[in-house]
């Protein structure tokens, strides 16, 4: 391998402007990030149209400013490689990162990649933990995304199972909306249900009786609402801390329950987490406390979007002779499979 091949990585499939500098497969020379979470909490949710627009206004400076901070004085010459989401995500926003990658491509004369995101978010465990060494199992749970995904080697991906509704990390957002929390749900959950009682409410810890690997989360979020919409009713005070203890234990003892299939069905018990619901201390804590699993969590930072884990994953792809050219145009509901 070439590690002084230079990859620049772009990141804009929903609310997340990411740009990354990586130098072979993983040295981060500069990671950038220009979050909208702010822009979108009024709405409670990302809008997409708004999402895009904020892209645009970001995305060029961020470059720029990578740049600067990796040391490149000129990009034609001192990178090798563009690597950008090409989906799944938001087709607006995707488009931002797409056109961006392609002009810059195409006026610094380099090779371009797209990027699954899914692939990404995998890869994002490779940049502090390089003794990870397919085959193993990947449990992606995002805001769009909760699947487990066998990894038999790089580029090489099987989809073990996925949600049939809400992905975990929006079952996190529509709870908090309900429960006033403001968005995204997923850290202002986790804390509360730090200063809760997990046992409070029993409710349904989703597709627990089926045996094969298949997520749902819109049950979970009903009950909650239910439960809600009876105490307000009766005019009891809601019990904030409770609700989001209890919503958590059946939400990760999902997660948890299915990866567990996943083992005994493929006698895999090398782990891998990756999204942004991979930031949720329960999931991370209950991992690490599994007996004979081998289980790798990444930093916080990249287990939300970013550009670090796109650049890493469309080095991997080049290497392995994979490349776009100026007609990569973005697919906005890109499975991840082999290539
Ligand atoms: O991967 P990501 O940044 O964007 C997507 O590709 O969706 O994930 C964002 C999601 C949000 O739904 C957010 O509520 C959730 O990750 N999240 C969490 C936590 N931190 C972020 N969910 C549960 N616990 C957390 N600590
Ligand atoms: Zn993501």
């Amino acid at each position: 391998m070439n590690n002084k091949f230079i990859t620049l990585g772009i990141e804009t499939s929903c609310d997340d402007t990411g740009v990354a500098v990586l130098q072979g497969q993983r040295e981060v020379l500069a990671d950038l990030l220009s979050s909208q979470i702010k822009d979108h909490a009024p709405f409670g949710g990302v809008v997409p149209e708004f999402a895009s627009r904020k892209h645009l206004e970001a995305i060029l400076p961020l470059v720029k400013a990578a740049l600067k901070q990796a040391g490149i004085n000129n990009p034609a010459k001192e990178l090798d490689l563009i690597a950008v989401t090409a989906g799944p995500g938001l087709m607006g926003s995707l488009l931002i990162g797409v056109m961006a990658a392609k002009a810059l491509a195409q006026a610094w004369e380099l090779p371009i990649i797209g990027v699954n995101h899914l692939e990404g978010h995998i890869f994002a465990n490779l940049i502090r933990s390089p003794q990870l060494e397919p085959p193993f199992l990947c449990l992606i749970v995002s805001g769009g995304h909760t699947e487990i995904t066998m990894v038999r080697s790089y580029g090489d991906y099987i989809l073990l199972g996925e949600t049939r509704d809400d992905a975990a990390g929006e079952a996190y957002d529509k709870v908090a909306k309900l429960l006033g929390l403001g968005y995204p749900g997923g850290p202002v959950i986790d804390r509360r249900a730090k200063d809760g009682d997990p046992d409070s409410f029993s409710f349904p810890v989703p597709m627990k009786n089926h045996k094969e690997i298949v997520f749902s989360y819109s049950g979970l979020k009903t009950a909650v609402i239910w439960q809600v919409k009876d105490m307000v009713e009766r005019g009891i005070e809601v019990p904030l801390n409770d609700i989001c203890a209890s919503f958590q234990k059946a939400a990760v003892d999902a997660l948890i329950s299915k990866l567990e299939i996943a083992v005994d069905l493929t006698g895999i018990t090398k782990v891998a987490l990756s999204g942004g619901v991979a930031a949720n201390s329960a999931l991370r804590q209950n991992l690490r406390n599994k007996k004979g699993w081998d289980v790798f969590i990444p930093p916080l930072s990249y287990c939300t979007d970013n550009g670090v884990m796109i650049a890493a994953a469309g080095y991997s792809g080049f290497q392995r002779g994979v490349v776009s050219d100026l007609y990569l145009s973005p697919d906005p509901s890109w499975r991840l499979t082999s290539r």
